[in-house]
């Protein structure tokens, strides 16, 4: 055969397999047909086959319009591939119609519960005036949660707190006040004490507003001078930052065997402004923590010398405020890990 005779050959191929490509619409015939103009039985491999018979330098010369036979072939093979696939594509897309006024799907992201939200507001506040984070363990002895802040066996104010008794000596501990007792024995008498502790405690209560199990935040500050004042001031501050501004702040005289002279702080009421309204009980006034000079014996009984040095402590109810602040009515919320409730929290 000629070079001529094989080029007018393989364009005779190369028109047929054009010819053929107009038919192939599906993935189907585009394998049949890629079978027919490229497989085993396509006259592109009987020409390949037919090389082997020609001498070296016709296999040049011949080789090389095979060469082209085969990509031009190919070339055409995968334009209709490219084609299909488009097509094929356009189809199951239209298939599938989206509909764009359907809602999207929410993503479960979590949020800080209200609980830890107001333990870190008030932690946040107090490392930032240099105050250290302490700890303590909520089984605790009797000792360090009574005896060592002052009331002892028999004391009428364990009436409301000795609740959970483990054994002997060991009970869960009904406030944090328990932690003051922890802090000065480590520090073995020496001062200056700067701490606050937040933690669960436990008593023997349960209506709306109170639960067996809920957290305390402790203060405690030790030094030559801590005064009353300072302590009057520290406080306003915590509440206007926690409240508002524009909160009043106003403190009663209170008891507590572990400070002397002992105070509660309100703050006007923050739905009335102070007027008076069923949420303050008409008193225009909310209740919001206890605190007061560290007791002359508090401070003898851990190991400190209450002539050279001074302090005062304070203890107030993360609860209580998470509740007042994003007006939860059931401390029992706070608890229940109830997804539709802590949702409401995520924008906070
Ligand atoms: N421990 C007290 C209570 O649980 C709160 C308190 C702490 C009061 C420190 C004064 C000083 O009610």
């Amino acid at each position: 055969m000629t070079i001529l005779e094989f080029r007018q050959q393989c364009e005779k191929a190369l028109d047929s397999c054009r010819k053929e490509s107009q038919e192939v619409d599906s993935l189907d015939k585009l394998n049949a047909f890629k079978g027919r103009h490229l497989g085993k039985k396509s006259a592109l491999t009987s020409f390949y086959q037919g090389m082997k018979d020609l001498s070296l330098e016709d296999r040049k010369v011949f080789g090389q319009v095979l060469s082209e036979l085969k990509a031009n072939i190919t070339a055409i093979y995968e334009e209709r591939l490219k084609e299909i696939d488009e097509k094929m594509l356009l189809e199951k897309m239209a298939k599938k119609k989206v509909d764009i006024s359907l809602p999207g799907f929410d993503k479960a992201t979590g949020t800080i519960h209200p609980y830890f939200k107001v333990v870190r507001e008030i932690v946040d506040f107090f490392v930032g005036l240099g105050f250290v984070v302490a700890d303590g363990p909520e089984v605790e002895t009797d000792e360090n949660n009574f005896e060592r802040v002052n009331i002892p066996k028999d004391h009428p104010a364990r009436d409301m707190q000795d609740s959970f008794v483990i054994s002997d000596g060991w009970i869960l501990r009904s406030h944090t006040s328990a932690v003051q007792s922890r802090v000065m024995k480590e520090m073995g008498g020496k001062e200056p004490v700067k701490i606050i502790c937040p933690g669960k405690v436990y008593r023997r209560d349960n209506d709306a507003t109170h639960s067996h199990q809920f957290g305390q935040i402790e203060g405690l500050v030790i030094s030559k001078d801590a005064t009353f004042a300072n302590l009057l001031e520290l406080l306003t501050k915590l509440l206007r930052h926690l409240f508002g501004e524009k909160r009043s702040v106003r403190f009663r005289p209170s008891f507590f065997p572990f400070t002397e002279p002992s105070i509660e702080a309100d703050i006007s009421c923050f739905e009335c402004d102070g007027k008076g309204c069923s949420f303050c009980k008409n008193t225009g006034w909310i209740e919001i923590l206890g605190a007061g000079m560290v007791h002359p014996n508090v401070l003898r009984l851990n190991g400190y010398d209450d002539k050279a040095c001074q302090g005062f402590a304070f203890g107030l109810g993360i609860d209580r405020i998470a509740m007042l602040k994003y007006g939860i009515d059931d401390i029992k919320k706070l608890y229940l890990d109830d997804a539709d409730f802590l949702a409401q929290f995520r924008k906070e």
